[in-house]
């Protein structure tokens, strides 16, 4: 089966579905399977076009305990490459970000260009004893969507992330997600499951309990409908605002300059934030008329997970002028504080022996089964 297969219908909610039994949040067998059989498969956020404006700019990003070079080859190819030397294997940087003409290792002085290609093994014997073109940097696959820039660490990916997603909704457009900076980053070490993390994102039956910033701004009710239709690999979507705000914030006002076009907008009223999610190790992008925020989820070990969050403005937008930092990431500063604590108690339990999961909420945990299915699928 096509693992990025949009899903054709939506997913139907039975009240006996349940989470996954105990093992699969604590068996390190079944993680070692995940990493091949989902982290190495599925397309997940890496960063944003502002971070590598031009050529031979890169930034070091890690997923899955893989640490990849993502670099500006030409105004219009962004590329990734395992950041492995083909030598002996060490790590060509360690700078998290930079610009170069080539890549050096630091070890033996092997030399790589932009698009991967080995250029030099000093003092190597001619005679072809070392083929150049089969010692190129191991690439995954990358590839810029509205601005962002996604990776599947298979280098073939079973589909583009293009004829996964489609191109990007006018309402996103409209908002010039390329014309972003970001402003602020947070980098949460949840000690629990990716699963676990991920089963509290897809439902808010604990939002009306546990997040009160977050029910300021989101309507929760008409958020259970909108998870409704999450269940395969990937969605576009966003998630409803409370009706009256302006934005996700804590007052419901505006936190930033309008994205985009909607500077010009007299109603700058958005209902429904524009969006995107890929499952199953999520990355889920919201974009607001004033700001967006993109969550992206990292599998550590089989008890641990980070869990970051970015948020941005728009790219002319002065902080102390146009915005402040800590007004534009309360509500989701909050609520990731908030999650990270139910998620460390939730694990706390299910790490325990008599442990067996029970029956689901059809409506509001609604989207938790459908995207389990979809990960057992890739499992098999
Ligand atoms: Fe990179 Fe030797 S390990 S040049
Ligand atoms: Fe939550």
């Amino acid at each position: 089966m096509n693992t990025l297969e949009r899903p054709k219908r939506a997913p139907v909610p039975r009240a006996t579905d349940t989470t996954l039994s105990r093992d699969y949040y604590i068996s390190q067998e079944i993680f070692e399977r995940e990493i091949e059989k989902v982290f190495f498969k599925q397309w997940t956020f890496a960063g944003h076009v502002s971070q590598i404006p031009n050529v031979g700019d890169y930034f070091l990003h890690t997923f899955a305990g893989e640490s990849l070079i993502i670099v500006r080859e030409s105004a219009e190819t962004v590329r990734a490459h395992f950041n492995v030397c083909r030598h002996r294997g060490s790590q060509l940087t360690k700078a998290g970000s930079g610009n170069v003409k080539l890549f050096v290792c630091p070890y033996h002085q092997w030399s790589y260009e932009l698009n991967g290609g080995l250029r030099r093994a000093p003092m190597m014997p001619d005679g072809g004893c070392i083929d150049y073109d089969k010692l190129a940097l191991n690439p995954a696959a990358a590839e810029v969507w509205a601005g962002m820039i996604f990776v599947n660490l298979s280098p073939n990916p079973e589909q583009t992330l293009i004829q996964a997603l489609g191109e990007p909704p006018a309402g996103l457009l409209k908002l010039e997600p390329e014309n972003v900076k970001e402003i602020c980053r947070d980098q949460l070490l949840v000690r629990g499951n990716w699963k676990t993390l991920l089963e509290n994102y897809l439902e808010c039956y604990h939002c009306a309990g546990s997040h009160p910033e977050l029910g300021v701004a989101f309507d929760i009710q008409s958020s259970y409908d909108q998870t409704a239709t999450w269940g395969g690999a990937c969605f576009l979507g966003g998630e409803p605002v409370r009706k009256g705000l302006v934005t996700v914030s804590m007052t419901g006002d505006l936190v930033s300059k309008p994205l985009g076009r909607h500077a010009e907008d007299a109603t700058l009223q958005l209902e429904v934030a524009e969006g995107l999610g890929l499952l199953p190790v999520l990355t889920r992008v919201l974009f607001h008329v004033d700001h967006a925020i993109i969550h992206v989820m990292n599998p550590l070990s089989v008890g641990e997970v980070q869990w970051t969050t970015i948020w941005y403005v728009r790219k002319d937008a002065v902080e102390g002028v146009d915005y402040e930092t800590d007004r534009v990431v309360e509500v989701w500063r909050a609520t990731n504080s908030e999650d990270k604590e139910l998620c460390e108690r939730n694990y706390q339990g299910v790490l325990s022996r008599v442990f067996v999961p029970g029956p689901l909420n059809p409506r509001a945990e609604g989207a938790v089964r459908p995207v389990l299915d979809h990960y057992l699928q890739m499992m098999e």
